[in-house]
């Protein structure tokens, strides 16, 4: 793939996307804080665990998007992140939203490459990545969503399964043996 010098306004432009990417995924990470919260508040202890766990992944993805842009001269900041949504309805409505979160930080990624591959930028490479990235992400929260549809609103069910949704790769879609 040939990656063309870039103009001022399309460095511009990519080094904006890696900014607003960067502060997505941060406040992905701040928003899955506040369901970790929202959780142990309301006695889902393991439910709290597994928001809580992937704050992780958001952090690293911010992390990773930041890098891509260091690794180019450009210097992305941390922030400001807003406050995000902290009081919900029930449980469900917790994990509806997680899971059209991750729909929406899919479009970003979207838009980031469809971008990328018109302009031939070096967000080409990981607008691609992350793109396999969000595939998984919202195979996750759906399968999280699934489950807690299976336990049939029993939250003593649910906490005893959702431990298990990552390592038993019961999110995975697109998995058949060959
Ligand atoms: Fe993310
Ligand atoms: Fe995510």
């Amino acid at each position: 793939m040939i990656i063309k010098k870039e103009t001022k306004d399309q460095k511009d432009q990519s080094c904006n996307l890696l900014q607003h990417q960067v502060i997505h995924e941060l406040e992905n990470e701040r928003l899955y804080f506040e369901m970790a919260s929202w959780c142990d508040h309301n006695n889902l202890p393991e439910t709290a665990k597994f928001f809580a766990e992937h704050t992780h992944e958001e952090r690293n993805h911010a992390l990773d998007f930041m890098n891509h842009g260091l690794m180019q001269g450009i210097r992305v900041k941390f922030g400001p992140t807003k406050e995000m949504k902290s009081d919900y309805k029930d449980l469900m409505e917790v994990l509806e939203d997680s899971l059209a979160r991750e729909k929406e930080t899919s479009a970003m990624i979207q838009n980031m490459y469809e971008i990328a591959e018109k302009e031939k930028t070096f967000l080409i490479t990981i607008a691609q990545k992350y793109i396999k990235e969000q595939l998984e992400e919202e195979q996750l929260f759906l399968s999280v969503l699934s489950l807690w549809k299976k336990c049939t609103g029993s939250k003593i069910d649910f906490e005893m399964e959702i431990g298990k949704v990552k390592s038993c790769g019961a999110h995975k879609r697109g998995a058949l043996p060959q």
